[in-house]
């Protein structure tokens, strides 16, 4: 008998075929069993008929308990009703390996429980599918880049330095000195914009949040293009280029995921450019027309930013921040603000981008570096790209964990990652 994969069954219709799988779910009613069975690759419904198996064989199969590993061998029908189209005939079952009081019943559990056995709950459905369009994001991030002139450079995760100010710094020994984890390859990624033109990075970055929100993780994946030549407007075309993308092409290959996980698929289908700008100063009208009444010269935080996204059917990009709101390496504009962009999702998602042109002029990032209080000693290295052949750059950083919330349509980042970091977990 030929041993298949699930997701292949449909080749095999009216054959007679052999899957291994764990067992998620079982009924019966009479003369029949239903074994729901999973092998990571898709799922099925086995039919265990009396009338079709030996006596032992179905007595036993009313017997096999959630998780344990079974073989069944029988012939594949079509099923219209199913997910995947067709159903197994069993004729014959075999239990290869008995998992028993596994802990995560059909049945509601708290969201404190199934994180602490987040090891076992990865195995869920809704779980599965969120791990599958959390790939197809981070393919299609990279697709977009290397699809497009970039080049990838690796940042490093120790750094003997701040990007994104001191307050949330992982810091750790280093042999005779203190490192820090890294915030962000921003900086790095500069330096690699002049080797390469256009560079990019991603990987895991660090801070130690210690506010406890549905949008913050000790831990996150983040990607930071950055190009030499290139304006805060080039930047906020290529921000809308690239975000376009990812959410299209995860419309386009994971449909029956985002069917599973219930997100209304044409609120992402409308995810297409021109996105609106709008600048922080207009931020602040609509905020105070909404009875919100933040003053000018505040940073906006996770409140103000839902109540702006309610404003628009996509992602909205803010522009021109005050310069105090903003890290030291951002570029002086006009009235005191700073050449930077933040990008906030739409249905109250939150911030999932954050960049902007670079300060080129060496004499006032060194007076930026001097009043946040950072020591320049350690920026020595960053001067040294404004020294030699410094030329106008731009770039951002976008959260892997905020854009799967979006896309999933899930309340809290913590669902986004397989084994999330947060303040009060560090487990499993
Ligand atoms: O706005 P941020 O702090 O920008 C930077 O780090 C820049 N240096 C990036 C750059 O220009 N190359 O962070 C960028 C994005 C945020 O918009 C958000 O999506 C995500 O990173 N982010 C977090 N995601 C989860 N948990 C946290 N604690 C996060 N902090 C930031
Ligand atoms: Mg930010």
């Amino acid at each position: 008998m030929e041993k298949i994969f699930i997701s292949d069954i449909g080749k095999y219709e009216g054959q007679t075929v052999t899957i291994q799988a764990w067992l998620y779910n079982k009924r019966s009613s009479g003369k029949l069993h239903f074994l729901q069975l999973r092998d990571g690759t898709a799922e099925i419904q086995a039919v265990v008929f009396q009338g079709n198996v030996s006596e032992e064989v179905f007595s036993m199969a009313d017997k096999i308990t959630q998780e344990s590993v079974v073989e069944v061998t029988g012939t594949v029908k079509k099923h219209e009703r199913s997910r995947i189209g067709y159903e197994l005939d069993a004729q014959d079952v075999k239990v290869l390996s008995v998992a028993t009081d596994y802990p995560i019943t059909p049945k509601e559990h708290g969201t404190h429980f199934l994180m602490e056995n987040r090891h076992l709950w990865l195995r869920s459905l809704k779980q599965k599918a969120i791990l599958r369009i959390r790939h197809r994001i981070i393919k299609s991030v990279r697709d977009f880049f290397d699809n497009d002139g970039f080049t990838l450079v690796d940042a490093p995760i120790f750094t003997p330095n701040a990007c994104e100010g001191t307050t949330n710094l992982f810091e750790t020994d280093y042999f005779d000195k203190k490192a820090y984890l890294t915030q962000s390859g921003q900086l790095y990624m500069e330096a690699a914009a002049m080797a390469v033109g256009k560079a990019y990075c991603f990987g895991p970055t660090f801070r130690a949040e210690k506010s406890k929100t549905r949008r913050h993780l000790t831990e996150f994946w983040m990607v930071e293009p950055e190009v030499a030549f290139m304006d805060i407007y080039g930047d906020m075309d290529l921000a809308e280029r690239f975000v376009e993308y990812v959410v299209q092409e995860v419309v386009a290959h994971c449909r029956p995921e985002l069917e599973l996980l219930e997100r209304d698929i044409s609120k992402l289908e409308n995810i297409k450019r021109p996105f609106p700008r709008i600048t922080y100063d207009e931020a602040i009208e609509i905020l105070h027309k909404k009875g919100n009444d933040t003053p000018w010269g505040e940073d906006l935080g996770g409140d103000e930013e839902t109540l702006i996204s309610e404003e628009f059917d996509k992602p909205v990009m803010i522009h021109h921040y005050p310069m105090c709101v903003k890290a030291f390496y951002m570029k002086q504009a006009e009235n005191n603000t700073a050449a930077c962009v933040d990008m906030i999702a739409p249905e109250g998602y939150g911030e999932i981008i954050g960049g902007g042109q670079r300060e080129e002029d060496i004499e006032k990032l060194k007076a930026k570096i001097k009043e946040q209080g950072l020591s320049e000693d350690v920026f020595n290295w960053y001067l040294d790209i404004r020294k030699y052949g410094s030329v106008p750059h731009a770039g951002f950083g976008l959260g892997i964990e905020r854009t799967v919330a979006w896309i999933c349509g899930l309340h809290h980042v913590r669902e986004t990652i397989p084994f999330p970091r947060l303040m009060d977990r560090l487990t499993p």
